[in-house]
């Protein structure tokens, strides 16, 4: 048999030597290669849903880093789209949608199992992604978790506080329950199709879990993802999930066994030492290099890899950053990073 690769070791709970390493946007626009490719495309969107060329942009990071995972190249808001929201990106600025905020619009969302047509390009590029891929390289699928769509799916746009999504929730709960739960339910038929595209690990974006409180974090964050995940368990036992409940603070304790996750990526905030204590008894986690040392790189770059790498050195850990890597990020700091790692 061969050797199993290293990100899933780490998943399935070994401590390595050296840990695993991929980074979060590591397909993107601080890759020339990436702004090429993307202008060949013509804009973002015709990127995400042109198979031949989002596996080219997502293997672009694999061929000048030899990073152990490649993710598939789309985007979060592809599923808001699939359901029938109008979504196009403005540059410069990001995201645009048309918003749901009544019971009329929430009730005219498409149902979960109508999302395939429109994503079948995207299990192409999974298909094309497990052929050219080297053996040993992990392929990641992926999808936001529920209430990260919802928010943008409610105001339309980026939200610095997701005060409009946070509005309908106390207005009018139920029709905010009703697109929670018709997102819930559509990615659980795409991440299923995923796995079955080629998918061998699925991680769960949800950026902005954060700013749910209390009850409110238990019923909107955990509960959708325990929800999503006990329904990939059901038919694919054997494929971890990595859940990313960011700026989660103190909820993070607990939240990897409460959802059945096999990972927890970590934000940029959350301190080695309780994550070393704490987190990383329940199993592997991820992380949590601040993406602004991408940018400033030098000395501090190398000693914050290393910082990481030895706190998290006693148990199960997949290098990564906190956040995604931004545009204006130096790709030669890249190298600087994984030599920190790996020592090569
Ligand atoms: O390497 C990869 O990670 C590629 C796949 C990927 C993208 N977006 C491509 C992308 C993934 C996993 C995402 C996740 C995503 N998308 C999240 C969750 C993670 C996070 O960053 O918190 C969210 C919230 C989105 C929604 C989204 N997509 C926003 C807010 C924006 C605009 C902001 C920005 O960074 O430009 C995007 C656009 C986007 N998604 C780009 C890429 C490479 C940039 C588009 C471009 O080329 O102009």
């Amino acid at each position: 048999m061969a050797e199993q690769k290293k990100l899933l070791r780490s998943l399935n709970g070994e401590t390595l030597d050296t840990p695993p390493v991929w980074m979060m946007r590591q397909a993107g626009r601080y890759l020339p290669e990436y702004r090429a490719t993307r202008a060949e495309a013509g804009d973002f969107l015709s990127l995400c849903y042109n198979p031949e060329l989002a596996a080219e942009v997502s293997l672009q990071p694999i061929r000048r880093y030899g990073f152990d995972a490649a993710i598939m190249f789309a985007d979060i808001l592809l599923v808001p789209q699939a359901l029938g929201s109008d979504v196009w990106f403005v540059t410069g600025e990001g995201p645009r949608l048309s918003t749901i905020t009544t019971p009329d619009q929430a009730a005219a969302m498409k149902p979960a199992d109508a999302i395939h047509d429109k994503l079948s390009p995207i299990y192409e590029t999974l298909r094309i992604l497990r052929r050219e891929l080297p053996s040993e390289t992990t392929l990641i699928g992926f999808a936001g978790a529920p209430w990260t769509v919802a928010t943008y799916m409610i105001a339309g746009r980026g939200t610095p506080d997701q005060g409009p999504a946070h509005a309908l929730k106390e207005s009018d709960r139920a029709t905010f329950e009703a697109v929670l739960d018709r997102i819930t339910e559509a990615t659980i038929e795409y991440l299923l199709m995923q796995i079955e595209a080629g998918a061998e690990v699925i991680k769960l974006f949800d950026s902005w879990a954060g700013s749910l409180k209390g009850d409110d974090f238990t019923k909107y964050a955990l509960e959708p993802t325990r929800k999503i995940i006990a329904a990939l368990k059901a038919k694919h036992p054997n494929t971890p999930v990595i859940a990313f409940p960011r700026e989660a603070g103190l909820a993070y304790e607990g939240f990897a066994k409460a959802v059945g996750a096999d990972c927890l990526a970590l934000d940029t905030k959350v301190d080695l030492k309780w994550a070393a204590d704490v987190l990383q008894k329940d199993g592997c986690v991820q992380g949590n290099l601040d993406p602004k040392l991408m940018v400033e790189g030098g000395d501090r770059l190398i000693s914050e890899t290393k910082r990481i790498v030895k706190a998290l050195s006693g148990g199960p850990h997949i290098f990564n950053l906190g956040h995604g890597i931004t545009p204006d990020a130096n790709p030669e700091n890249v190298h600087v990073m994984l030599e920190a790692i790996r020592g090569t």
